[in-house]
């Protein structure tokens, strides 16, 4: 496995947080802090409420940070009230899609199922799909989290080809650590991350595993973040409440880059 093969994704989850005018003042706190007129090593996304989604599209121009949504339906179009069409975001410069988080699975009915259909349907239309997975805490204490793991990435990546899976991200969540403040240590993450690789290599080969990105999520902070990314399989982060301070998320971008900057 090999680490300098990937390009580390730092993402911030903002979830039902920020008006639009909110966003753009976020988005411009932290194009002060993080680009402060370099250009990155690792990819930094903004994934935002879709009411903020457009007004941050346009307070990025011009930088390398890219704008990513929460969720995506899987049809075209149709009557699915409340829903937002890959077409939709793809139109108003929206380039990731984060499909599955633990929230959506835990307050809205989403299942491995949907969450397949919904990634499936981001690369048919040129989105890149963050498919979240991760166990609960009593799946982990139980012994179970390899096999969920495994289960849900089997599930969620069904029918995708090869050529497909090359573009998905993976976030690694468990469960237990989103929003609680009780970070899975470095080897945990580590571990999960290696296991989630070799699930991929099972499913794809061996080269498709080593070139996929797999993030950790679930309270990284600017104090934690340089170990958990110091892991060989931990390519990034998928960060909640960190990614609303712009002080906090600019030190865990800066720990990424660091760690990319040994491969150049
Ligand atoms: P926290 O960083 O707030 O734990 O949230 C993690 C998460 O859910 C990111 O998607």
């Amino acid at each position: 496995m090999n680490k300098s093969k990937r390009r580390a994704i730092i993402a911030g989850n903002w979830k039902m947080n920020k008006t639009a005018a909110e966003a753009v003042a976020l988005t411009e706190e932290i194009k002060n802090s993080v680009f402060s007129g370099r250009t990155q090593d690792c990819e930094v996304v903004l994934c935002v409420p879709f009411t903020s989604l457009q007004a941050v599209v346009k307070a990025v121009e011009g930088t390398s940070i890219k704008v990513g949504a929460q969720n995506v339906h899987f049809e075209p179009c149709g009557a699915f009230t409340g829903e937002i069409s890959v077409d939709m975001l793809k139109e108003i410069g929206v380039e990731y899609v984060i499909v599955g988080h633990s929230e959506r699975r835990q307050y809205f009915g989403e299942t491995d199922q949907t969450v397949n259909k919904r990634a499936k349907a981001a690369l048919a239309g040129g989105l890149v799909p963050i498919v979240c997975i991760g166990e609960l805490l009593s799946q982990r204490e139980s012994g179970e989290t390899e096999n969920v793991l495994s289960s849900q990435l089997k599930l969620c990546l069904e029918g995708m080809s090869e050529s497909d899976i090359k573009k998905v991200v993976i976030a690694y969540e468990p469960v237990w650590a989103i929003g609680t403040g009780k970070t899975a240590t470095d080897e945990q993450a580590g571990d999960a991350c290696l296991f989630i690789r070799e699930c991929i290599a099972k499913l794809y080969n061996h080269e498709i595993a080593d070139g996929i990105t797999i993030q950790y999520g679930g309270s990284m902070n600017a104090a934690n973040a340089a170990g958990l990314l110091s892991k060989e399989d931990v390519d990034g982060g998928l960060i909640g409440g960190a990614s609303l301070k712009a002080i906090d998320f600019s030190k865990i971008v800066k720990s990424a880059n660091t760690l990319e900057r040994r491969f150049l």
